[in-house]
């Protein structure tokens, strides 16, 4: 049977590698809808940005929703300075054919929720997490439709890396994430510790590229765009592919380790706003709520997107 998915995303080039995954594996997942959110840039082109990759995979037919604009408390942070003034640079995108739904993101996440049956959506989240907590806020019973949620945020080993405690998806919405983490659900969480080790190399771009079809060309381009700011920053041999560990990990588990640990998000002003506080030698005592991803096997995690990519246009 399928695993039916809801993938809620602020695109951005890894977000847009992670979507093509996902849609490149259709005999696997069943994807219901994509969610907009703010987040690497404004809403009006994240929105824009997820229908542009349903063209590029041949799928006008997905239903793509946009939610929220801002997050729950804070001011909205972007990042064009690593993802370019679109969110998609790197590709010269032809005019956008998927339609945006006219009903609101967080409704249709509501909506989708509640009349799945008890556990049968695996939602990805690529992004902050501002839809997924307003949803639960506004509409408690949808949680149960939620199997799992697998989530591109937070770090520990590695620290942050948009402030020096925090990693972007949750110091955006620190106060959603602190929803998230706190709903009781079966979380399992791809931190910078992981994608910090899933490097873009110029080799591995290199074998999208030689795929020779549409989507190879503009995965190389965008991450050939979307590294220069990682290569400078940490002298690596290529920028961390983040956001598409979620989609591998549903397809390829056991290309992950890690363990199930207790995680709290720092909301208090401060230094350590957004922080994952990570309890990974078990001192508190409390139980676990998350389910911390540590090792990849980045070999055979590039071997997977690339072999998926050639199944697309
Ligand atoms: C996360 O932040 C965004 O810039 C990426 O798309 C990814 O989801 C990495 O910190
Ligand atoms: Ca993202």
């Amino acid at each position: 049977m399928k695993r039916a998915i809801i993938i809620d995303t602020d695109p951005g080039q890894d977000d847009a590698l992670a979507i093509l995954l996902a849609l490149a594996a259709h005999e696997t997942l069943e994807l219901r809808g994509i969610v907009a959110v703010a987040g690497n840039v404004p809403l009006p082109l994240t929105q824009l940005n997820a229908r542009r990759l349903c063209d590029l995979a041949g799928r006008p037919d997905m239903p793509v929703y946009a939610g929220c604009e801002r997050p729950m408390v804070r001011d909205l942070i972007t990042a064009e300075y690593v993802h370019g003034k679109t969110g998609l640079d790197g590709y010269d995108w032809p005019e956008v054919k998927t339609p945006l739904q006219e009903q609101h993101g967080v409704d249709y996440l509501i909506e989708a929720l509640r009349s799945a049956s008890e556990g049968e959506i695996t939602l990805c989240t690529l992004g902050p997490l501002t839809n997924i907590a307003m949803a639960m806020v506004k509409a408690p019973d949808c949680k149960r439709g939620i199997g799992e949620i697998v989530m591109m945020g937070g770090g520990f080993f590695e620290g942050g890396n948009t402030s020096p405690a925090a990693e972007f998806n949750i110091l955006v919405d620190p106060h959603a994430a602190h929803v998230v983490f706190g709903s009781g659900l079966p979380l399992t969480l791809m931190p910078l510790d992981v994608t910090h080790k899933a490097l873009a190399t110029k080799e591995r771009i290199a074998a999208m590229q030689a795929l020779g079809n549409e989507t190879g060309k503009a995965c190389a381009g965008m991450l050939s765009f979307f590294n220069r700011f990682d290569v400078e920053k940490y002298g690596s041999l290529g920028g961390p592919l983040h956001d598409p560990c979620v989609i591998a990990y549903l397809l390829e588990p056991s290309l992950f380790g890690g363990k199930a640990i207790p995680v709290q998000i720092d909301i208090a002003p401060g230094l350590t706003l957004g922080m994952t506080v990570m309890d990974w030698w078990g001192m508190t005592k409390k139980p676990p709520n998350c389910t911390v991803m540590k090792d990849i096997d980045a070999d055979g995690y590039f071997k997977l997107l690339t072999t998926m990519f050639a199944r697309l246009p």
